[in-house]
């Protein structure tokens, strides 16, 4: 499968039909970070599966749902659930969100996720803004043949997330109540959870925290020049740090019980962007 220019403004179009304005910011939800979208004023919600040439989100804690509305007086647009690469998405399937925001004629996107933390002095619950990422492993979203309309062959990686944003995002943790951290964001693949060896190589190598999103969509927002802001909200230590076993309910659990609070720092960044 070719993934054209035509391709992605089929359905940029398709849902500027469902909306007569164009949002300023988009925003993409981690897992268990959904209750962010209940904030959303004048919500006009459309499920994935209705999109044409879209894709469905798989996991169970990804509500499936793009929702144009207002936030703090500012047009957004929300994607409730994300596609990783752990469901069986090509790398070059990944770049769709942010094409799809691109041809939307959004201006800046949020991207959100949960993650382990590496940093042991970090703590579940804290958040950590996004700094850089390390990926070492799998394919680049950008490969396969160029689309120029997006961007260039090869392209500068080095202001990934935008300094703006993320002085912006630290200037609004004050007062937030959460514990707000810069770093860097170290990717695996996934559906497991890393080894402990495999989370003390990530320390060594300069990672913070460890997650299974959000580098894709990075990636491909540096291609189409898109500022970028990366939270990761620290859902559990990383494997090995603490002597247990690692669950998903350990993850949804903190994610439930930071998402409002985690939810009014968004809201802030957002006004003041
Ligand atoms: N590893 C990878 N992804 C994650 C983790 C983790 O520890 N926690 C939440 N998402």
């Amino acid at each position: 499968m070719e993934y054209t220019y035509e391709y992605f403004k089929e359905i940029a179009d398709f849902l500027k039909t469902k909306v007569d304005y164009t949002p300023e910011i988009a925003i993409i939800l981690g897992s268990c970070l959904g209750p962010f979208a209940e904030q959303i004023e004048n919500p006009v919600v459309v499920d994935y599966k209705d999109i044409p040439n879209f894709l469905v989100s798989t996991v169970p804690s990804h509500a499936g749902k793009m929702i144009f509305g207002t936030v703090c007086g500012r047009k957004v647009v929300c994607m409730s659930g994300r596609f990783h690469t752990y469901e069986g998405y090509s790398y070059e399937q990944l770049v769709l969100p942010i094409r799809v925001f691109k041809l939307l004629g959004v201006k800046a996107t949020i991207l959100t996720n949960a993650a382990g933390a590496v940093n042991t002095s970090y703590r579940p619950g804290d958040v950590m803004i996004i700094s850089d990422h390390i990926k070492f492993n799998g394919d680049s979203p950008l490969r396969g043949k160029n689309i120029p309309e997006f961007g260039s062959r090869f392209f500068d990686i080095s202001r990934m997330y935008t300094p703006e944003l993320r002085k912006l995002a630290l200037e609004c943790a004050e007062g937030s109540g959460l514990t707000v951290h810069e770093g860097v964001y170290f990717f695996f693949t996934g559906p497991q959870f890393e080894t402990p060896a495999e989370i003390r190589a990530a320390r060594i190598l300069g990672g913070d925290a460890v997650g299974m999103s959000t580098v894709t969509e990075a990636l491909t927002a540096a291609h189409c020049d898109m500022p970028l802001l990366g939270l990761s909200v620290m859902t559990n230590m990383a494997a090995g740090v603490l002597d247990r076993p690692l669950t998903s309910e350990e993850v949804d659990e903190t994610a439930k019980v930071i998402s409002i609070k985690f939810s009014e720092y968004v809201k802030r960044i957002i006004q003041q962007m």
